[in-house]
């Protein structure tokens, strides 16, 4: 596999006289230099996915199968390439990196296998003249916006089932993590997939321009993004409003991870760690806040406290990491000051609270303790390696903090006990719940949010359904 650096339109990998620079977080190096297209190459490659959709869209789940799993084949052929590629922009340690390549490529299989399901029905009639069903058709033309935290996997999560249901996409990744992106076009067109069935535009600048067309086009049928609410809300009322598009969004998230008294301190300890501390904390569903029954608040503390002081942190590359650096200078700067607001406020820290030594991007794993409800730790994602405890006396009490937000992603909690873990996954106001484990994410399951975190459902037999239309037929005059 080539370290491609330019675009891929129609089939074509597109150069440009403008470029910008992808800069390793680690380091500050400067990786490759990309083309910075705009709103005309956008046009470019969305009528190119036009013209691509008809033959890619009337050949047989099957056949599109065949290509999909052969583009899987390649990337688990290319593993270790891509998992250096998504260290490399994005800064996740090597081994996290992996994992993310291999979830990444489990959605391209998951979904050829999965387009031949997909199944219309019959429907009982209600006259004795006609017959009924329903076919499953592609939605049309799909556009993906994609964000730097998951350089591979949120790719691979939309347009997996995109092309499984014989749709074509135009896909802009993030301008931090474009590399991955255009290494998955390379496996794309060594794997088969005809030209103009997956584009990808690359930009720094033109952002809004590009959205602009993604939205509004009125060849582009649905429309994917991953993000932040604030822009997950302008895009989706662009979307609807110019041309009421089909939209999903994966937005931002709030996760509580509540451990009541009843729990194995060990795993909870463990599962928070996994959960929080995951890709230095930038991950929509990480724990943003750890709630801690008052009874055991300060055995928990300090096992999380010392198990999070032992943290390795440093570039990806290097063997044993398990925090990188954040993605960039704008990040450290959010980090440094919701902590330090927070320690203004009263909160104290058991370990980190300050920027590590390793680097520019680097922050210290961190705990704080004395956290209340009105900390903007508490209220925000804070999207760094900070984890926030926050002390609670009653079950009530435990899912109201954990309820009052206007998020609803995911939510943790650990108990052993078997009546409380029904009765608190039922309350907890978000799309996913996960009882005594810190990470959930896979290609079977349907990851989606609840309230602000947005619209639709990513994997699982649901993802399928977002790029598919279903269709009523009535056989009518018998
Ligand atoms: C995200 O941060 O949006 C994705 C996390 C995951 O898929 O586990």
């Amino acid at each position: 596999m080539n370290l491609r650096s330019d675009a891929y339109i129609d089939g074509q990998w597109r150069t440009a006289a403008h470029r910008f620079d992808v800069i390793n977080p680690a380091t500050q190096d400067v990786i490759a230099r990309v083309p910075d297209l705009g709103a005309a190459e956008t046009e470019e490659a969305v009528a190119a996915a036009d013209r691509a959709l008809p033959a890619w869209a009337t050949k047989t789940a099957k056949e599109r199968a065949v290509i999909l799993r052969a583009w899987y084949d390649l990337m688990i052929a290319e593993i270790d390439r891509l998992a250096r590629l998504i260290t490399l922009e994005g800064g996740k340690p090597l081994a996290e990196a992996r994992g993310e390549a291999l979830y990444g490529a489990s959605f391209v299989e998951w979904f050829a296998e999965e387009a031949k399901r997909a199944y219309g029905r019959t429907i009982p009639t209600t006259t004795a003249t006609r017959r009924y069903v329903t076919i499953k058709q592609p939605v049309g033309v799909c556009a993906a916006i994609t964000p730097w935290n998951f350089p591979m996997a949120m790719i691979t999560r939309k347009a997996g089932p995109a092309l499984a249901a014989g749709c074509s996409i135009v896909l802009k990744p993030p301008s931090q993590t474009p590399l991955t992106a255009l290494a998955l076009a390379e496996l794309a067109e060594r794997a088969g997939v005809p030209a103009g069935v997956f584009n990808v535009v690359t930009t720094h600048s033109h952002t809004s321009a590009i959205g602009k067309v993604l939205c509004e086009s009125p060849l582009v049928r649905k429309f994917s993004f991953t993000g932040s609410t604030d822009v997950g809300k302008r895009l989706g009322s662009a979307c609807v409003g110019s041309t009421v598009k089909r939209v999903s969004l994966e937005l931002g998230g709030n996760a509580p991870l509540i451990v009541f008294a009843d729990a194995d301190i060990d795993k909870a300890v463990k599962g928070a760690i996994a959960s929080k501390f995951r890709n230095a904390g930038q991950t929509c569903v990480c724990a943003n806040r750890i709630l801690v029954e008052d009874s055991i608040y300060d055995a928990f503390s300090k096992k999380l406290a010392d198990a999070v002081s032992k943290l390795k942190v440093g570039d990806g590359k290097a063997e044993g990491v398990e925090i990188g650096p954040l993605i960039d200078a704008h990040a450290i700067a959010k980090v440094e000051q919701m902590v330090a607001e927070a320690i203004g406020a009263g909160a104290v820290a058991l370990t980190g609270g300050k920027k590590h030594a390793a680097g520019a991007q680097f922050y210290a794993p961190t705990v704080l303790a004395n956290v209340t409800r009105e900390m903007r730790v508490n209220r925000e994602e804070i999207f760094g390696p900070v984890a926030p405890l926050i002390r609670f006396k009653t079950e009530d009490e435990a899912i109201a903090i954990a309820n009052d937000t206007e998020f609803g992603l995911a939510g943790y909690f650990f108990s052993q006990d078997v009546n409380r873990c029904w009765r608190v996954a039922e309350r907890l106001d978000y799309g996913m719940v996960s009882i005594n484990d810190g990470i959930f994410s896979n290609e079977v399951i349907p990851f989606g949010g609840m309230k602000e975190s947005g619209l639709g459902r990513e994997g699982g037999v649901e993802g399928l359904e977002e790029y598919l239309e279903t269709k009523f037929v009535n056989f009518g005059g018998f």
